[in-house]
């Protein structure tokens, strides 16, 4: 069995002890031998040996990089990728890395390494959107859009898990209607209108043109006509500190008598009776709450009228959704 490489800047920088031998090799070698014991060829052939021995461990330590710069492309969080291969320790084996079974590339260790980052940098990008305002979130991505497709990847991973997936609530509800103007605010990549698009006009608003059927806006600010929208869906997507604006919004390009609907996630909503006041404050009443579901929480609201002109403020009336860091 191969010993293993220990890849960290201490290991690699070893190989430069062969400074010493490079030395014997010259002109004093006579003073080194008799130091050292060795002699002419065997010191030629350690030399050779550590030289091998060091090139091995720049191979590993460039593919192991390379893992870290492909799941990392952005510049933005560097911090994640230096937390996640220290603190998970960069020692690995020649054998893991080396000699494992190789799929598109990448070793079973490289893999699971890039998992790895891939999920540190799904959290940080999720704990940016919910502790950032709209505004900042729709610099952000616009800045860096891989971080759309980034957090999308993480995203869908999660809801996979769950039983249910809220998009598909609001798709089954719908379909039973007949046409309605419908806004899907924070659409995500948009699959409420690719799926009953046909049978409404759905307008899909999002931080990022993940496809062609959305526009890239914050939500706060649609580029729609006041009262001119049946239906507002918010799915998981109050995520800005600043929700109580995008909910302003939906305001005012639904009709009176239009419909507000809301996802959220369970663990953020504290306290229901707390949130529905505040909605109620921005002109809607509360028309049905359906909290069947264990992830996530169902609200739909009627426009009754218009916003008041000036918004309230409410902090912690919706918790950041923070998953935990491993
Ligand atoms: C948790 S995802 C849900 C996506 C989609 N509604 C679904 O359920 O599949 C929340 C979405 O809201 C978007 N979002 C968050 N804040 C936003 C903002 N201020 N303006 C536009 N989109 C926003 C995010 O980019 C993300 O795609």
């Amino acid at each position: 069995m191969k010993k293993p490489v220990n890849v960290s800047a201490g290991s690699a920088g070893n190989a430069s002890s062969g400074s010493n031998v490079a030395r014997s090799v010259d002109g004093r070698s006579k003073v080194n031998k008799a130091k050292t014991g060795l002699s002419f060829k065997a010191l030629k052939l350690s030399k050779v040996k550590e030289l091998l021995a060091a090139k091995r461990e720049k191979d590993v330590l460039q593919r192991t990089s390379h893992v870290a710069s492909t799941s990392t492309q952005s510049r933005s969080a560097p911090a994640i990728v230096a937390r996640c291969v220290g603190n998970r320790g960069t020692s690995t084996s020649a054998s893991s890395v080396g000699n494992s079974p190789v799929e598109g590339g990448l070793s079973a260790l490289q893999q699971k390494m890039q998992q790895k980052l891939k999920g540190a940098r799904f959290r940080w990008i999720n704990e940016a959107l919910y502790t950032t305002t709209g505004d900042k979130a729709f610099e952000m991505v616009q800045n860096d859009p891989s971080i759309f497709e980034e957090y999308h990847s993480g995203f869908s991973a999660q809801v996979e898990k769950w039983p249910v997936n809220p998009v598909d609530i609001f798709i089954k509800c719908l379909r039973g209607k007949p046409r309605l103007v419908v806004a899907d605010l924070g659409c995500g990549e948009a699959r409420l209108a690719a799926t009953v698009g046909k049978q409404h006009t759905v307008h899909s608003f999002d931080l990022v043109a993940h496809n062609e059927l959305i526009t890239p806006c914050n939500i706060a600010k649609v580029p729609l006509s006041s009262g001119t929208v049946d239906v507002a869906i918010f799915c998981l997507a109050l995520m800005g500190t600043d929700f109580i604006a995008f909910i302003r919004e939906a305001n005012r390009i639904l009709r009176v008598g239009g419909e507000l609907k809301i996802a959220e996630v369970v663990s953020r909503v504290s306290n229901v009776d707390a949130f529905v006041k505040a909605l109620e404050e921005q002109g809607f009443k509360l028309a049905h709450t359906d909290t069947s579901n264990k992830m996530f929480i169902m609200l739909d609201f009627v426009k009754a009228k218009q916003s008041p002109a000036r918004a309230s403020s409410k902090p912690g009336l919706l918790k950041p959704c923070i998953y935990k860091r491993r």
